[in-house]
């Protein structure tokens, strides 16, 4: 296991699009079980492939948020339906968007998810809450969609004009 590097916006490859998984190999275990540590090392609740660099339609989460009770999920190629109303998810982050920001994001209190286990069995559930809205942000970066992207155009710029004063503070410190 290895804790793998975070792609951080601008990144491009952040707005592509990642590609179902054909065949469950050891190269996707080993994927899946460094996403996991690299989650937990961030510290973060959840993390898509594309975020370590693999356009691959894989995510995985613990929506515990605990240290001493872990509850990882692995979820291959998943699918949402969105079931419930629209809800205002709270100061929502990300590990790929930098400087920490957070925005309040309209997300859907419920979705129904299908998804394939490391196994290869496919299992289907209702999930609300909390959950449902880790799934649904993780879901978005395998379509290369970032919370960023739906906080409207005003935070949008005000956001980006503070990316990129950061991206050249770093250029002149290295
Ligand atoms: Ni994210």
């Amino acid at each position: 296991m290895a804790v793998r590097k975070i792609v951080l916006y601008p990144d491009p490859l952040l707005a592509r699009v990642s590609e179902p998984v054909e065949v469950i190999t050891d190269e996707i275990r080993e994927l899946c079980s460094d996403m996991l540590e690299t989650m937990y090392a961030a510290p973060g609740v959840g993390l898509a492939a594309p975020q370590v660099g693999v356009l691959k339609q894989i995510v995985v989460y613990d929506p515990s948020g605990k240290e001493d009770e872990r509850h990882p999920v692995v979820l291959i190629n998943p699918e949402v339906t969105l079931t419930g109303e629209t809800v205002v998810s709270e100061q929502e982050g990300c590990l790929s968007v930098p400087l920490n920001y957070r925005a309040d994001v309209k997300r859907s209190s419920a979705i129904h998810l299908r998804y394939m286990d490391l196994d290869g069995v496919v299992h289907e559930r209702d999930i609300d809450d909390f959950e449902a809205i880790i799934v649904q942000h993780e879901t978005d970066h395998l379509k290369g969609v970032l919370f960023i992207d739906k906080i409207g155009h005003l935070r949008r710029s005000l956001y980006d004009t503070k990316v990129k004063k950061w991206l050249k503070r770093k250029k002149e410190d290295a």
